[in-house]
C-alpha cells in the first residue's frame, strides 16, 4: 500500500514551557533530563501528526546543550519530521531559551530523534513520505540517509560495510 506523501511543514509542533523550580538543578538551570522529556513529547507529536498513528521513540541522536536555560525563563521547542522511511521517521528539533522580561531569545540546542509508527497490534506500520518545500527542509532531507545509517550502525542494526551513503562521503 502506497501512502500519500505529506508536507514536512504540516508536521510542525511548537511547544512552549516555563522553567519552574522543580525543573532546575542546584545552579538554578533547567535540568537536561527535563528538557529531553519535553523534546521527546514535541517530537512524538510531530510524528503522530505526520503519520496519524501512535509512535514510539526508537533512538535519540547526540544532544549538546549550548547554553543553560535559567529558572523563570521560557523554553521554545520546534519539531518537524525531516524524513520518513518505511515505518520510521526522523524528526528535527530546535530549542531556544527566552528571557521573558528582557525579551531576548538564545539558542539551546538542535537534535534529531527517530520514531516508529505502530499498528493496533503493536507492530511497526508504514508511514507516508515527506514533501519538502524550503531550503532547510531539503537540506535536512538530503542528510537524513547518512544520519540514519550512522544511528543504525551505533544501534547494532547495520553493518558498517553496508552503509553505502556513509562510505560515499569518504570515497569522493
Ligand atoms: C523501535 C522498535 C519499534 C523497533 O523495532 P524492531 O523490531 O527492532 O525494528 P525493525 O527492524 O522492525 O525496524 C523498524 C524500524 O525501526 C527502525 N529502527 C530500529 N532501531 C532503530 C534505531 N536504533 N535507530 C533508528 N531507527 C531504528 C528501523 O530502521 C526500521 O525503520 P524503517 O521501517 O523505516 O526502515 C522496537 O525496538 C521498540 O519497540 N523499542 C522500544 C520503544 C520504546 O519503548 N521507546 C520508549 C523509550 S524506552
Amino acid at each position: 500500500m502506497t501512502l500519500t506523501p505529506k508536507r514536512a511543514q504540516d508536521s510542525l509542533i511548537q511547544m512552549t514551557e516555563l522553567v519552574l523550580p522543580n525543573d532546575t538543578n542546584t545552579f538554578g538551570n533547567l535540568m537536561g533530563g527535563r528538557l529531553m522529556y519535553w523534546m521527546d513529547i514535541a517530537a512524538a507529536l510531530a510524528c503522530m501528526k505526520h503519520c496519524s498513528a501512535p509512535v514510539v521513540t526508537a533512538s535519540v541522536d547526540n544532544i549538546s546543550f549550548e547554553n543553560p536555560i535559567k529558572l523563570g525563563n521560557v523554553v521554545h521547542i520546534e519539531s518537524k519530521v525531516s524524513r520518513a522511511f518505511n515505518t520510521s521517521m526522523e524528526v528535527h528539533m530546535k530549542v531556544w531559551g527566552e528571557d521573558p522580561v528582557q525579551q531576548y531569545r538564545y539558542k539551546s540546542n538542535e537534535a534529531f530523534m527517530t520514531f516508529v509508527a505502530l499498528d493496533p497490534n503493536g507492530n511497526s506500520r508504514p508511514v507516508p513520505g515527506i514533501i519538502t518545500d524550503t531550503e532547510e527542509e531539503k537540506r535536512l532531507y538530503e542528510g537524513a540517509l547518512r544520519r540514519r545509517q550512522l544511528r543504525l550502525i551505533l544501534g547494532g542494526k547495520m553493518k558498517p560495510e553496508d552503509a553505502d551513503e556513509l562510505k560515499a562521503l569518504f570515497s569522493l
